[in-house]
């Protein structure tokens, strides 16, 4: 058993915090935010994560997971000092693209002015190449007094939605320090996990997570690409994909057509990425790519609803008059998130070819609600269908793929369906009488 401060309860934080909660931990959570904490100490979750609610509420009921604005509570509590403390604050990006760190600096700076013992600083959001370092200058520049820290960097694999088994289950642990007792002790938190533990230099450690983000992107646009040329020549991605992912080499994850990538980090990783080589004189074309084909993929969806149903005419008003139903909000299934999200970029360049939009998402839609101007939520995809001239599958949720098709078919004005998630089988929807799209099935 550790005590363990965790600095931000984002996505991040909170799960880091309560499944090493879980694992036998005391871990207390601050957050600068007060309206976040007061809602934690009620129960009520910042975000929308399966299983997430239960976990946090078994542990707090155990008093092993508290919640705190007070760094001093959180690091200096005389009956239970923090040995370790992860800095889970987020690193939004910047205008070139470049990572953010103005919240890892204030974390850093509050734990060097409220720490009265020594400390293992380790951290967890996703910071450039070279951040292990600034953080410890900053620690080292800050404290009144000197006592001895050393930093960790540990990135996070987790993906939204499966979150938790992502923690509990991890393909790997990646620790970078020049500490390696620090390192260890790090280690020590993850052994019941039993999954691979790699200690690495704190830049290694730093490129491992951009590198990963980096190369799964990269598999989303490739298959993106070929997706295009399939169309072209005849061919279905999706059996393509399922032939290529045979291949232990190659693997069948992250290789589904669509949208392209959203969410909080693979597009705001490969930017940074591309950004810190181009700093360095380098020239990132693979990356530069990767983010061109992932801009196209959005725009494919519109101009499939435009070739389908839209108005001769080559102004802004090529969707005048018309009404696109949108199914699914968020960046993909089993979360509210809708950062960077492809459903809320198509339904901008929708409306800005004067088209008139419906949508329906299962939990996203409050979040939705704050960004969208002009869009008509409705209570279900049924109410999205009835009257549209077209319907464009979004977001992979479970509950669309068991539609009811002959309904959707009957309250439709045209019977049209563009599937951005390849849900759907073709000759099925031909058959019953849609004209229907996916990405990548040109057969
Ligand atoms: C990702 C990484 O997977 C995770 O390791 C990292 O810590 C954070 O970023 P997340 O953003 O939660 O996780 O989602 P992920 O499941 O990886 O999907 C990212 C995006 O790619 C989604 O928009 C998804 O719809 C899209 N995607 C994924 C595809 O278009 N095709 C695929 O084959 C897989």
């Amino acid at each position: 058993m550790k005590n363990i401060a965790v600095i931000g309860v984002g996505y991040v934080g909170l799960v880091t915090g309560t499944c090493f909660a879980d694992l036998g931990n005391r871990v207390t959570c601050v957050d600068v935010d007060e309206e976040r904490i007061a809602n934690l100490k009620r129960g009520i979750m910042p975000i929308y994560e399966p299983g997430l609610e239960e976990i946090v509420r078994r542990n707090v009921a155990a008093g092993r997971l508290s919640f705190t604005t007070s760094y001093a509570e959180a690091l200096n509590n005389p009956e239970a000092p923090a040995e370790l403390v992860f800095i889970a604050v987020n690193t939004p990006a910047g205008v070139d693209g470049e990572a953010e760190l103005r919240y890892v600096r204030a974390a850093a700076e509050m734990i060097a002015q409220t720490m009265d013992h020594p400390l293992i600083i380790v951290n967890k959001s996703t910071v450039p190449v070279g951040t292990g370092d600034w953080v410890a200058d900053i620690v080292k520049n800050k404290q009144p007094r000197p006592i001895p820290f050393s930093v960790v960097s540990n990135p996070e694999f987790l993906r939204e939605g499966s979150a938790i088994s992502d923690f509990m289950n991890p393909d790997r642990v990646v620790l970078g320090s020049l500490d390696e007792e620090a390192a260890q002790k790090v280690a020590q938190l993850y052994l019941p996990l039993r999954g691979p533990i790699m200690i690495t230099d704190l830049r290694t450690a730093e490129m491992i997570k951009y590198a990963s983000n980096a190369f799964l992107a990269t598999k989303i646009s490739f298959i993106n690409e070929i997706a295009n040329i399939c169309e072209a020549l005849g061919a279905d991605v999706k059996e393509v994909a399922a032939g290529m992912g045979y291949d232990k080499r190659i693997g069948r994850a992250f290789l589904d057509a669509g949208l392209g990538y959203g969410g909080s980090c693979f597009p705001k990783d490969v930017k940074a990425l591309a950004h810190m080589a181009n700093v360095q004189g380098k020239h990132p074309q693979l990356l530069e790519a990767v983010m061109q084909i992932n801009a196209d993929a959005r725009r494919s969806i519109v101009a499939k609803v435009r070739a389908l149903v839209g108005n001769n005419s080559t102004h802004l008003n090529r969707l005048e008059g018309k009404t696109i139903g949108v199914l699914g909000l968020a960046f993909k299934a089993n979360t509210d998130d809708i950062r960077e999200s492809q459903p809320i970029d198509i339904i901008r360049m929708i409306q800005a070819d004067g088209g008139m939009v419906k949508a329906y998402d299962p939990v996203a839609m409050p979040n939705a609600a704050k960004v969208l101007q002009n869009v008509k939520l409705c209570a279900d995809a049924y109410e999205v269908a009835e009257g549209s001239d077209a319907l464009i599958l979004a977001t992979e949720w479970n509950e669309f793929k068991n539609l009811d098709l002959v309904r959707i078919k009957r309250i439709m004005k045209q019977p049209v369906i563009v599937d951005g998630r390849n849900l759907y089988d073709p000759p099925v929807m031909r058959e019953l009488g849609f004209i229907y799209r996916g990405v990548g099935r040109g057969y």
